[in-house]
């Protein structure tokens, strides 16, 4: 596959001091045990090629006020035992402390650098993309580095000084996981019909974006709703579903409007659940939406509404899945997912699971291998796949224009 950016191919890479911003936010307990290492195994391939250099990783752990929004210490412990390398970490981004252990970096060696969200300006939301560079992590980092290497696909459709600043200053090319990733989804950019999103998950301002952009380009026959969206799909469809289920999620509100107007203009291409599983005395209980009473917690999606599910799942070409159903880390309230997940596997077709969740939970589950792309991206899968020009991706082939021809060799 030929792209508009370069690559590491493209790039002689022993001795430089090299700059990787990687995704390796994973699921973590108690801040100090890594769930599922999928991601984390991921840039294994970039960093071998990486071997004869002075690497140095840049990477974020959930958000500012998330339970686990949490150091990267224990993602560079993880690291060490993958890698025949010494790893180091530092509990600094780009101060003296950080800076000089960049300089102090041996050929071979690896440091990775404190959780870059920790710095208020990389998740401030008013910066403009064109001012990601003037950030004062860029300017201090950029003078240590002979080049920037992207390789956080999971992270590209944010736009963020992290992802894209160092590609205005520094000479820049896409990891391994960044060209994997875009060589197999780019396959089904022109998805073969029928074709079914399915949509879970708690990030639901990410995933209402994406809902409007699937429908806007025509990328989907239907849309498997799933996840926190249910509880504002089945509100505005006026279903009784209760404060309890309005409050966990943030400006509800601002939301319900967007999704009235979702169902006038595209209802018959959102798939609702008929049912929900809901938790009373700690247990699940499946009920009909019609009957709700908005006393109790949705948990998952409902027996019925796995069937319908099911059913379209195994008769579609293209089945793209991001997020859990429902609260999947509870045995009883893990059925939909489970069930879902088992349905993609009986699809003889082109099915992609994206996120670390999903594709963790199909790893734990053992039916990973059944699946035929597990993506390391989550929001930035289906945003690729909703027909939506990534920002990390523009800045890639920004980077490549402007530095052209003064490509480390
Ligand atoms: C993800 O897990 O989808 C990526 O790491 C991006 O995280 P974000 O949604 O918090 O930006």
């Amino acid at each position: 596959m030929k792209f508009k950016f370069l690559t590491l191919d493209d790039v002689s890479l022993a001795n430089k001091r090299v700059l990787v911003r990687v995704d390796i936010n994973s699921p973590i307990a108690n801040n100090s045990t890594i769930l599922e290492t999928t991601r984390i195994k991921s840039i294994l391939p970039t960093l071998e090629a990486l071997k004869n250099s002075k690497t140095v990783l840049l990477a974020h752990q959930s958000r500012p006020g998330k339970k686990d929004f949490t150091s990267l210490e224990v993602h560079a412990s993880v690291l060490k035992n993958l890698v025949d390398r010494p790893v180091k970490f530092i509990d600094d981004i780009f101060g003296t402390a950080a800076r000089n252990a960049i300089k102090e970096l041996k050929n071979g060696e690896i440091l990775v650098l404190e959780n870059v969200r920790f710095y208020s300006e990389e998740v401030a939301e008013d910066i403009p993309p064109e001012n990601q560079a003037q950030t004062i992590m860029v300017k201090k980092l950029t003078p240590l580095f002979d080049l920037f290497v992207n390789d956080a696909f999971a992270a590209a459709h944010r736009a963020q000084p992290s992802l894209i600043g160092f590609t205005y200053t520094l000479p820049t090319v896409a990891g391994k996981v960044m060209e994997k990733e875009l060589t197999v989804l780019n396959k089904i950019f022109d998805p073969e019909r029928p074709a079914v999103f399915i949509i879970g998950g708690a990030k639901v301002d990410t995933k209402l974006e994406i809902v409007k952009n699937i429908l806007k380009n025509g990328k989907a026959d239907k849309i498997l709703l799933g996840g926190l969206l249910v509880n504002v799909f089945l509100e505005a469809k006026g279903y009784k579903i209760g404060e309890i289920n309005k409050g966990c999620i943030k400006k509800f509100d601002s939301y319900i409007s967007e999704a009235k107007n979702i169902l006038k203009e595209d209802g018959d291409k959102i798939e609702l659940p008929d049912d929900v599983a809901i938790e009373k005395d700690g247990k699940r209980y499946e009920v009909s939406c019609n009957e709700l009473q908005g006393e109790n917690r949705i948990l998952d999606i409902g027996l019925d509404t796995i069937v319908k599910y099911s059913n379209i799942i195994v008769n579609s070409k293209t089945v793209v899945a991001n997020g859990p159903l429902g609260l999947f880390e509870r045995e009883d309230f893990a059925l939909g997912t489970r069930e879902i997940l088992d349905a993609m596997t009986k699809c003889r077709h082109f099915t992609v699971v994206g996120g670390g969740e999903l594709g963790g939970y199909a790893e734990i589950l053992g039916v990973s291998g059944k699946i035929k792309h597990l993506s390391t991206g989550g929001g930035a899968t289906l945003a690729l796949l909703s027909g939506e020009k990534l920002p990390v991706i523009k800045a890639l082939e920004e980077s490549a224009k402007k530095f052209k021809g003064r490509i480390v060799n």
